[in-house]
């Protein structure tokens, strides 16, 4: 071989390995690339500084040998080729989050202030290996980690997902493998919300009933919200609850992935499986609320606004109730080490508590002008239980309603406006409106994807900002995705809802705005498809399908096509024929002609296809366009 052919094999084979893809997400604060990598073998040894490192560095090893095959065993030393370092002195830059990974071709160094940032440094390094290291089993593959110097810290302090266990229950196993699933990208709140009317899902030792009767319905299997009520003398055998020793299990397993629950208990209002279980805590003390398995329950657009058909709230004027309160709050209270417990407070209506002549006795008494004053009474008196107890009281946006102390913390849900209001008023609030955060919302097209109430795409979701214009940035904790469960009934189901989108809010609540790309998020995007296949983790590829829209002009459907991602071709007919990358390509808004037309839509990449096969007839069309 000639001089020079080496010397033109060598540069492309260091060109090759300067190119070695990186796809963190989220998006590091500062990363730089460097010519070659870091192999790990079995022989590579597992170094840690300080003993504060040992738990890190034995999750690092415990994540690479599965996949491996290896047996990495860490030891508590400075010079190993992989080392996991407690500054000795702080680095200010990193806070308590933050971290520094180096990779040489001979050193792999992750160095935090404190052991949450070593946390996300070793999430960044198994982010860089092939996706093989994902795997339930060992993979006969390179374990090659690209040089690369990372400096990194998140934005938001607060980077939350709330999941909802009361309309589907999912067991201890699948709430953990969801925590660190979410863990992965930086996420450090799991907010759980564990009772609403559909279930209680916490096991309270003073108050048995609310697991015995509260975490179980009547099963059904219809669509949620249109199911059929109990039969009487049906026995209730669909659902569960968490034991305390499983809440312990599950807290602990979270501090290990430095990620705090923040409990809800949803309150006054969408507390029927509370009510199921002691019909004394509701104003009509009705003996025949039962725990809803998805009925018809409420009225949600009812000419005054929300009605509920059942009595699904709490006595406000009741001191039993209070009484029933503090208990269950203590025993919460000491089941979670986080500061904040969160109680709900959203679509409480206020109907029944109009009609009952306790609540219409205090609030003459206490000079309350309207019903809305009622629930800011009740909320500040759950407040002063949360403060016996340690607790910071953390709310739905209609906490705001009726007045509540400036110490408690607002969760925006109803779009942003209520962060807004509660910001200017010095709380300090957690943004997770519907129109960002929404994970429930159908993500894609809706003749392929289960249709629900809404739609959100990923896209949308990625463009969110936590900080809205005008508002100072002291006041906003961080966001949140909200997972709502109704059509949710498994947990491949929660992981299909969650991601991507997930992984774009956690560049949303992770990156820097300056770093914030969708074009450049997209490979990465694709990049973890792979990595969630290799993991077995479900997740929704909505984003090669084509977004139909259309209008109407007089009697005439205009169609508009669109791509949610750059490189994506469509192609559609409307002759009764399949479509592929030879029929016509959409290349601007057409109408419909007339007749009993059918428009099928594919999208193709590259020559190939990708994402579904979309058919709509013209009447599906029309009312699409609002016909
Ligand atoms: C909510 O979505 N009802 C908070």
């Amino acid at each position: 071989m000639n001089k020079f052919l080496v010397c033109m094999i060598v540069s492309m084979i260091t060109h090759a390995a300067a190119q070695q893809p990186i796809n963190v997400i989220p998006q590091p604060v500062r990363i730089k690339q460097s010519a070659g990598s870091f192999t790990l073998t079995r022989e590579t040894t597992i170094g840690f500084n300080k003993p504060e490192c040992r738990a890190a560095a034995e999750m690092l090893a415990k994540r690479l040998n599965r996949p491996t095959g290896f047996a990495l065993k860490p030891q508590e030393r400075t010079t190993s080729p992989v080392q996991i370092n407690i500054n000795d002195v702080p680095d200010p830059l990193l806070a308590t989050e933050g971290y520094t990974l180096a990779v040489t071709p001979t050193n792999v160094v992750i160095s935090a202030n404190r052991f949450a940032g070593l946390y996300y440094g070793i999430q960044t390094l198994l982010q860089l290996l092939p996706k093989e290291i994902e795997g339930a089993k060992i993979a006969a593959t390179a374990w090659t980690i690209p040089s690369v110097t990372i400096t990194d810290y998140p934005r938001f302090a607060w980077r939350g997902i709330m999941l909802d266990v009361s309309r589907h229950f999912f067991t201890k196993d699948e709430v953990k493998r969801y925590i660190d699933q979410i863990s992965k990208y930086k996420f450090n709140t799991f907010h759980w919300h564990l009772a609403d009317d559909q279930g209680w899902r916490l096991e309270i030792k003073s108050r048995p009933r609310l697991t015995s009767v509260g975490a179980w319905r009547v099963k059904r299997y219809g669509r949620f919200g249109e199911n059929a009520p109990p039969k009487p003398g049906e026995a209730a055998t669909d659902g569960g609850f968490y034991t305390q020793d499983d809440v312990r299990e599950i807290v602990q397993f979270a501090q290990e992935r430095n990620v705090t629950i923040v409990p809800e208990l949803d309150i006054p209002g969408h507390s029927m499986a509370a009510v199921a279980a002691y019909p004394e805590l509701s104003c009509t003390k009705d003996t025949t609320v039962r725990v809803d398995p998805g009925m018809h329950i409420a009225d949600w657009d009812a000419p005054d606004g929300l009605k509920m058909l059942f009595d699904n709230t709490l006595n406000p004027s009741d001191e039993k109730v209070y009484a029933f309160l503090g208990d269950v709050f203590s025993e919460v209270a000491a089941l979670f080490p986080g500061k904040y417990i969160h109680v709900g407070g959203d679509e409480c209506y206020k109907g029944y508590w109009a009609h009952d002549p306790g609540c219409s006795a205090l609030m003459k008494k206490l000079n309350i002008g309207n019903i809305e004053g009622l629930q800011g009474y009740f909320m500040n008196r759950v407040e002063q239980i949360l403060k016996t107890n340690g607790k910071k009281l953390i709310g739905w946006d209609e906490i705001l309603e009726g007045g509540i102390s400036p110490e408690a913390t607002v969760m925006s849900w109803r779009g942003v406006k209520g962060g807004i209001t509660a910001a200017k008023m010095g709380h300090d609030v957690v943004m997770s409106p519907t129109t960002f955060a929404y994970l429930d919302y159908n993500q894609g097209e809706t003749t392929v994807d289960p249709p629900i109430y809404s739609k959100l795409r990923i896209k949308k979701c990625y463009s969110f900002e936590p900080v809205p214009e005008g508002v100072e940035s002291k006041y906003i904790l961080g966001g949140q995705g909200n997972l709502w469960t109704e059509h949710l009934p498994t947990i491949r189901s929660i992981e299909y809802m969650t991601y991507p989108r997930a992984w774009a809010l956690s560049e949303v609540f992770w990156s820097p705005m300056a770093k914030k790309n969708w074009e450049a998020f997209v490979p990465r995007m694709e990049a973890h498809f792979g990595r969630a296949d290799a993991g077995a983790v479900n997740c929704s590829h909505a984003v090669y399908d084509a977004i139909v829209t259309s209008a109407m002009k007089h009697d005439t459907v205009r169609v508009f096509l669109d791509a949610e991602i750059p490189g994506v071709n469509i192609y559609y007919t409307i002759d009764e024929t399949m479509p592929d990358n030879l029929s016509p390509q959409y290349t601007e808004p057409f109408d419909l002609p007339d007749g009993p037309i059918t428009l099928r839509v594919v999208t193709y990449r590259n020559g190939t296809p990708i994402g579904h096969l979309i058919t709509l007839k013209r009447e599906d069309l029309a009312a699409r366009a609002g016909r």
